[in-house]
């Protein structure tokens, strides 16, 4: 199986799929406007025990998750949607939707630093939810009445995507293309060596007969603007 980014060409292919597995359809050119919009985002899943002989012959799409970034998110926050997942019947419950899904999340935070990633799901789609709810941890924030056409609830889902940001700095650290400072590290950042020059040195720390006095300011008149230097006596 080949899990690979959604082409324009495989758009038909998964307007099919989406026709056979559920009965939320969209346009040709709403696929097409995600394609275009955020081609990062969209995935396909490839059979390939059977290859396609010809340069003519489709290839075996049996899975997809159509994905996008809110345009206007109502609460300000940067934030990913899956508008669409499904998995033909003949290749079910081989972890190919949770593959599709940790695909689309992943480039999600990479391309476009989304803060989390949302979704609709029916009340009574039970494989889905247990996908969105115990395998990946998606939350339940709100129940949405009448969603669907059809007039069910969709249960609105929510997941913190900030693991796969401290994955990708953990990744970064470790291959060393990022610097270790307390925010990257999450503690006290990795001693560099020396300490080098006094810039923001206590100067009463080590060595009392350094320490000086500075008078600086209006009071003293222009001839005396230059730092005066005093020797502290203490
Ligand atoms: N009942 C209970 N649990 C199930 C079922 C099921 N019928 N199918 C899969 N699961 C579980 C799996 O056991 C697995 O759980 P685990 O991690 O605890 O082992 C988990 O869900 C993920 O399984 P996958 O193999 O990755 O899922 P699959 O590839 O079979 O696809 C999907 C799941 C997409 C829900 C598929 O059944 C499907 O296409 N259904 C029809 C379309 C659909 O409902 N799409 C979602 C609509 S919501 C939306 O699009 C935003």
């Amino acid at each position: 199986m080949d899990i690979r980014l959604l082409r324009p060409s495989d758009i038909p292919l998964i307007q099919h799929a989406n026709l056979e597995n559920l009965p939320e359809n969209y346009f040709l050119k709403y696929y097409l406007y995600h394609a275009l919009s955020w081609p990062q985002l969209s995935y396909v899943a490839v059979d390939i025990s059977r290859p396609p002989k010809t340069p003519y012959d489709y290839p075996k799409i049996v899975g997809y998750v159509l994905a996008k970034m809110e345009e206007e998110p109502t609460d300000g926050v940067q934030h990913g949607h899956i508008t669409s997942l499904s998995v033909m019947r003949t290749h079910r419950r081989l972890g190919i939707a949770e593959k599709l899904m940790r695909q689309s999340q992943q480039a999600m935070v990479e391309t476009f630093n989304a803060q989390y990633v949302s979704l609709h799901v029916r009340v009574s789609n039970q494989a889905a939810i247990h996908l969105y709810r115990n395998t990946l941890g998606f939350a339940t924030e709100k129940t949405e009445a009448k969603y669907y056409a059809d007039g069910e609830d969709a249960f609105c889902m929510k997941l913190d995507l900030s693991f796969i940001r401290d994955q990708i700095k953990k990744e970064a650290l470790e291959a060393g293309e990022l610097e270790p400072t307390k925010e990257n590290a999450g503690g006290e950042a990795a001693d560099e060596g020396e300490p080098v020059g006094d810039v923001g040195r206590d100067p009463n720390a080590d060595n009392k007969e350094k320490t000086y006095k500075v008078k600086v300011g209006r009071g003293l008149g222009v001839g005396e603007l230059v730092e005066r230097v005093e020797t502290k006596q203490s």
